[in-house]
This record gives structure tokens, C-alpha cells and sequence, in this order.
């Protein structure tokens, strides 16, 4: 039998799986590390963090499956997209990795923005100067830290600092690329023109591959540290939501998904190049050859659940250990018992201020309507229904530019509970559907890897045999006419806050 293994670098952990051919699990194991937020609006992880979670999980699916690690024909890595990743001539990390929910760099945006020009910002990279992207960063450390720029000899995202330790090689593929805001996204190269305005030297980047290209093989050293044997192929894997989309079968028009993990994500399947003028949802390549995806984000979709069962959910943690489950189920049964609307307590979800659809990284989270008689689990519905919102914001704007998103397909930590699926029916007013494999962007860079090394002839034939549907929840009609009432009002909230946000930024 041929195994494939794939590893998902996300912001809470890393999780890696080993799959056999036909797409079975034979060993999973996740390994979280810390998310360093030292101010308000920033966001930092630890390069080495990831790559010893990846070290370790790898040695521990090899246990778990007792396999031979030669029998192991190919490796593939998801990860977080955006993040900074700066190493000095001799691959050493220079700075901890300023992430994609980093919100610090208003400013450089402001001068991506004036050296490119706006509008040729987004012909060539399909996407306005955003914080949350790449370039922007690489300017903040240029601005703040000269010191540490001068340094810098190479640039990569997180994935791909995993990619290099395993490999040695400085690469990366077309769908992380894209969010660096230094790719050119229609040609899926590196943009000349953009890196000369913005005085990046290309040397600092690495090679640019399509996703299930081989770049690398497991280097000795690499070998002896995660188990696996030297020579084993990498390839080029994907961002996290492209890697998502594989997993989950959106590799064709007319097919999406919805994502509630840290970030809540809405992504669309193009074969061809479709841009939102206003830039309020990215367009970006997918890992299949020849095609891309728009997709909207949502900072804080899965965080903002978190925060409230870290902050506020102390007897729901108590309950769930109690019961052997996890606490977010506890919270999905007692926000189940709320009826939609939460008794009129509207959650606005920018925890970590917005992409989709304000673009606005000074927005923060609101309990709108707060009265006596609201319990903890009024909170924990509102906080899902204002994810909810959120994510309907996307599918709006997809609509509006004419992107088909009726088979959806929910995933995600967050998509896993049936209350929330259902709240995202009722927004979207269509059905959502799970798949029988969870295993999401994982599966999905595990698929390209056997098509790198030819277990499979291409990613739609992989995704056909391997993927199947499992359930399927139709919209309520009379929860969609109570969230249709509720929705203009959480619209209302944030353009009725804007001025308020700003101030408050300023104090
Ligand atoms: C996508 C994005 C997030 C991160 C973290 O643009 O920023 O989805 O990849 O998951």
C-alpha cells in the first residue's frame, strides 16, 4: 500500500495526517503552540514553534501506523497563509512571524498603495493593499526595523519555512503566493513590476511552483528528525483555504465552501480570472493548474468562539471535561436552546478588526443589545449568529458578481456543529452539506502529493474518488425570516460605529 502524508500548519496548531491511497487515516496527531499578541491588533508565532509541531507530529502518525516510512511516496504542507517569515543568509530566524491577523500596518498600505497605484495594485496582484497580506509586513519590518532588514536574505511564508527545513529549498507555490501581494496573480508569477516599485529585491523570494509540483526531497538531517526517509518528495501544497477547497472537493465551478476555523472563510471554485473591483473579497490561484478562487475572510470566525470559551465559558470547559467532550459541543447545545435572533443580542466578530467586507483593521468586537436577560448562553448563540452574519456578508458580494456558491459545503472546527450549520443555511438561504472526510486541508495537500509523485492522474479524478457527501441541512424558512430582519440591523451597526472604531484606534 502507498501512504501520503499531509500537514496542515495552522495558527492554533499543526496537525498532520497519514493517509493510505484510497484517502484512509492511519495516524493523526495535532500539536498546538502560543499565539503571541503583545499589542492590540497584533499577532505573532514562533518559526521554530511550527517546525518542531511538525517534527513531532510527523514521528507520532509514523508510530501510530507502524507503516514502513519508505512506503510513504509523498509529503504535501497546508498552512496559514500571509505570515512573515524573515531568515538571514544562513537560514536562521531573524524575528518572530508577524501573522496574517496582524493588524499593524495601516500605514504601509498607504504607501504599497502610492507607489504601485491603486488601480494597477489590483489588476496585478487582484487584490487592494491589505494588512493582513504580506508585502505590507516585509515594509512594516523595512520601517520599524531596519536592523533586522538589513539582515534578511530570505522571505518566506509559513509553510514554506517548514517546507525549507524539511527540504533545504526556498520555494513556494501559486496559492500562498497569491497573498504575499507580490505574485502576479493572473500569470502566477512573481510581479517584476510590483517588487521594483516597492524596492523588494526578487533574490529574497523563493521559486514559485503550481501546487502539487515536486520542489524538494526530505534532506538527512530532516529525515533524522521527523522519522521520515531521506529522499521522500515535497510538494508544493497550498494556503490553507486552497488546500481546504482539494479536500473538500471544490476543485470545479460552481462548487464552494464555507470555513469556520480561526478565520471564517466563503470560497468559490473559478476556472476563470474574476476580480472584485472594490477588493472586498480576494481573488486568488487555486491549487488546481489553471484556476483560481475568490474567496471572502472573516478575522475573527472560530476566534471569536474561542475567546468566549476562554474568557466567559469556565462552566461549559467544567461540563465538557465532566463528559468527556469537547466544550465547543457543550456550547453548540446550549446555544441550540436560544431561539434565532438571541432575544435581540446582535455580536459584531472584529475581534481582530475586518477584511470582508470593510477592509478596516480598526473595527473591534460588539455585544449590540445586551439587556438583563441574557445568560452566557444567549452570548454563545450571538457570537455564532454574528459569525454567521459575518460570513453572509461574503456570499452577498459573490452573488453580486455573478459567482455561483449554491453547493456549499460546510468545514472547519466550526463546521462541525450541526447549530451552526444550520444557522448558515438559514443566511445563505440554500442547503449546506458536510463531506464523509474531515480531514480538510490536510486531505487536500495529501491529494497533491499523489498527484506530484503520479498516484493519481489529476486533482478533480483524485477529489472524485476520494470525497463524498454525508449530510445535508436545508434552510428553515422561518429562521431564514428572522435572520433576514436581524441582518440589515447587523449591517447597520458597523457603518453606524465606523467614526467610533476610528476614535477608539486613537486612544
Ligand atoms: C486567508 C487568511 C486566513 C489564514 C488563516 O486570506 O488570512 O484564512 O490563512 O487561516
Amino acid at each position: 500500500m502507498n501512504y501520503l502524508i499531509g500537514i496542515d500548519l495552522g495558527t492554533s496548531g499543526t496537525k498532520t495526517v497519514l493517509f493510505d491511497e484510497n484517502g484512509h487515516v492511519h495516524g493523526s496527531e495535532t500539536i498546538e503552540y502560543p499565539l503571541y499578541q503583545e499589542q492590540n491588533g497584533w499577532g505573532e508565532q514562533e518559526p521554530d514553534d511550527w517546525w518542531h509541531a511538525a517534527c513531532d507530529s510527523i514521528r507520532s502518525v509514523i508510530a501510530q501506523s507502524k507503516i514502513n516510512p519508505s512506503d510513504i511516496k509523498g509529503l504535501g504542507i497546508s498552512g496559514q497563509m500571509h505570515g512573515l517569515v524573515m531568515l538571514d543568509k544562513d537560514g536562521k530566524v531573524l524575528r518572530r512571524s508577524i501573522l496574517w491577523l496582524d493588524q499593524r500596518t495601516a500605514k504601509e498600505c498607504e504607501e504599497i498603495t502610492a507607489k504601485v497605484g491603486a488601480k494597477r495594485l489590483i489588476e496585478i496582484t487582484a487584490n487592494p493593499a491589505l494588512t493582513g497580506f504580506t508585502a505590507s509586513k516585509i515594509l512594516w519590518v523595512r520601517n520599524h526595523q531596519p536592523e533586522i532588514y538589513e539582515k534578511c536574505a530570505h522571505i518566506l511564508l509559513p509553510k514554506d519555512y517548514v517546507r525549507y527545513k524539511l527540504t533545504g529549498e526556498f520555494a513556494t507555490e501559486v496559492s500562498d503566493a497569491s497573498g504575499m501581494q507580490l505574485l502576479d496573480v493572473p500569470k502566477r508569477k512573481w510581479s517584476d513590476e510590483v517588487l521594483e516599485k516597492l524596492d523588494i529585491d526578487k533574490s529574497l523570494l523563493g521559486k514559485v511552483y503550481e501546487s502539487q509540483e515536486i520542489t524538494g526531497l526530505v534532506s538527512a538531517r530532516a529525515a533524522a528528525e521527523t522519522g521520515l526517509k531521506a529522499g521522500t518528495p515535497v510538494v508544493g501544497g497550498a494556503g490553507d483555504n486552497a488546500a481546504a477547497a482539494v479536500g473538500t472537493g471544490v476543485v470545479r465551478d460552481g462548487l464552494a465552501f464555507t470555513t469556520i476555523g480561526s478565520s471564517g472563510v466563503v470560497f468559490a471554485h473559478s476556472s476563470g480570472i474574476k476580480i472584485d473591483p472594490k477588493g472586498r473579497v480576494h481573488t486568488f490561484c487555486c491549487a488546481v493548474p489553471g484556476a483560481w478562487h475568490v474567496m471572502g475572510v472573516h478575522q475573527a470566525a472560530g476566534l471569536s468562539l474561542r475567546w468566549l470559551r476562554d474568557n466567559v465559558c469556565a462552566e461549559e470547559v467544567a461540563e465538557a471535561e465532566k463528559r468527556g467532550i469537547d466544550p465547543y459541543d457543550v456550547m453548540s447545545e446550549k446555544a441550540d436552546k436560544i431561539t434565532p435572533g438571541s432575544d435581540r443580542l446582535i455580536y459584531l466578530p472584529y475581534l481582530n478588526g475586518e477584511r470582508t467586507p470593510h477592509l478596516d483593521p480598526n473595527c473591534r468586537g460588539v455585544f449590540f443589545g445586551l439587556s438583563g436577560i441574557h445568560k452566557r448562553a444567549h452570548l454563545i448563540r450571538a457570537v455564532m449568529e454574528g459569525v454567521s452574519y459575518s460570513l453572509r456578508d461574503s456570499i452577498s458580494i459573490l452573488r453580486e458578481m455573478d459567482i455561483e456558491t449554491s453547493e456549499m459545503t460546510a468545514t472547519g472546527g466550526g463546521g462541525r456543529s450541526f447549530v451552526w450549520r444550520q444557522m448558515l443555511a438559514d443566511n445563505y438561504h440554500c442547503p449546506v452539506k458536510t463531506i464523509d472526510n474531515k480531514e480538510g486541508p490536510a486531505l487536500g495537500v495529501a491529494i497533491l502529493a499523489g498527484v506530484g509523485v503520479g498516484l493519481f492522474s489529476s486533482v478533480p479524478e483524485a477529489c472524485d474518488s476520494l470525497i463524498h457527501d454525508k449530510s445535508v441541512q436545508e434552510p428553515i424558512r422561518a429562521n431564514s425570516d428572522v435572520y433576514d430582519k436581524y441582518y440589515p440591523l447587523y449591517q447597520k451597526l458597523y457603518t453606524d460605529l465606523k467614526d467610533s472604531f476610528n476614535e477608539l484606534a486613537t486612544l
